[in-house]
């Protein structure tokens, strides 16, 4: 059999398992929060002092701070990239004649997701430090622009791909909310915090995917995990413009800032693959091919070379002017 006929051999074997990890990783809907929970509630006589509040607290921001909000926001609202290029994966099937559960799986994920980044584009828009029209013109780039992350329709290097940024989003999530915090701007803190507890439930959930991968057709599954890191797991807004801007023109940029700012930084990207070596025992896994066993030694020597190359890593200080946050001249 091919090795893309043993992917959807394996898909359907797993499949069955999908319900039993939607009710372990996912909260079910009436009972999750919603945006509203953690913004102004627009049908009370306070709504307009509150919104006031949100608005002093946020002047306590900096622009760095605020390039990697509106990049973190724009990330979550290109959303329909993210659900209709997993939805085109093998064995992931949304016409198939039993219901087939990935796409359950996906939808249901797809949903969590949703309330990311709408809970973050109201809160930006209420803060009044960055300039909507841009940001909303950047989104609609990002969602035309589409993505390419090196995994095409493979199951196997999409999960890895998944394990991976759901971790990194946590991360950079969890640390925009301690700084929110930090600075006094407690519901902010609150939002990415939450947010990042989504991220975590999905990150345990992709790498369980991975895991049982790896029981069934462990060869294969390193091959997919070393050619993923062989190639870097990019970012999903690696195409990132501003408004007249060439594809991917912005990204560099915004990355620098999530560096400065110690959000996102390549410590944490070997942080990273050292958790998913762990947790995959990547050095007890047995009966591997010869190329399995080269791909294996790849892997766990990896994060200490990339460690050496990170920390000889330079970035700009110069901070590049974004179309987003002119904050009314205000920096
Ligand atoms: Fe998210
Ligand atoms: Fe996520």
């Amino acid at each position: 059999m091919s090795a893309k006929n043993i992917r959807i051999e394996v898909m359907r074997a797993i499949e069955s398992k999908v319900d039993s990890f939607i009710d372990s990783y996912l909260i079910p809907i009436d009972e999750i929060w919603q945006p509203t929970d953690f913004l102004p509630d627009n049908q009370s006589d306070k709504f307009l002092d509150d919104v006031t509040q949100i608005r002093e607290e946020a002047k306590e921001l900096g622009y760095d701070f605020w390039v990697t909000m509106v990049a973190d926001t724009i990330t979550e609202e290109a959303l329909p990239t993210y659900e209709s290029w997993l939805m085109d994966v093998e064995g992931i099937d949304q016409h198939g004649e039993n219901k087939n559960g990935w796409s359950k799986w996906v939808r249901h994920w797809t949903a969590e997701e949703n309330r990311h980044g709408d809970v973050l584009n109201k809160y930006l828009y209420l803060s009044g430090r960055v300039n909507m029209k841009e940001v909303e013109i950047t989104t609609q780039h990002l969602i035309a622009d589409g993505f390419d992350i090196g995994t095409d329709r493979d199951p196997y290097k999409n999960f890895v791909y998944t394990s991976f940024q759901e971790l990194a989003t946590n991360i950079s999530h969890k640390r925009v909310g301690q700084m929110a915090k930090k600075k006094g701007n407690l519901l902010l803190g609150k939002m990415c915090t939450i947010i990042a507890g989504d991220e975590m439930r999905h990150h345990l959930a992709y790498r369980e995917f991975v895991k049982t991968i790896f029981d069934h057709d462990p060869s294969q599954m390193m091959l997919a995990f070393a050619d993923m890191m062989k190639k870097k797991i990019v970012m999903p807004a690696h195409f990132l413009r501003e408004s007249g801007g060439n594809i991917g023109t912005a990204f560099e940029n915004f990355s620098n800032c999530a560096q400065r700012l110690g959000v996102y930084t390549a410590h944490d990207y070997v942080e990273i693959l050292k958790k998913l070596n762990a947790y995959w025992e990547l050095d007890k896994i047995r009966s591997l091919t010869d190329d399995a066993e080269k791909a294996r030694d790849y892997l766990m020597k990896l994060p200490a070379r990339l460690e050496r190359i990170s920390e000889r890593m330079k970035f700009p200080e110069d901070q590049y002017h974004f179309k987003w946050v002119e904050a009314n001249g205000r920096f």
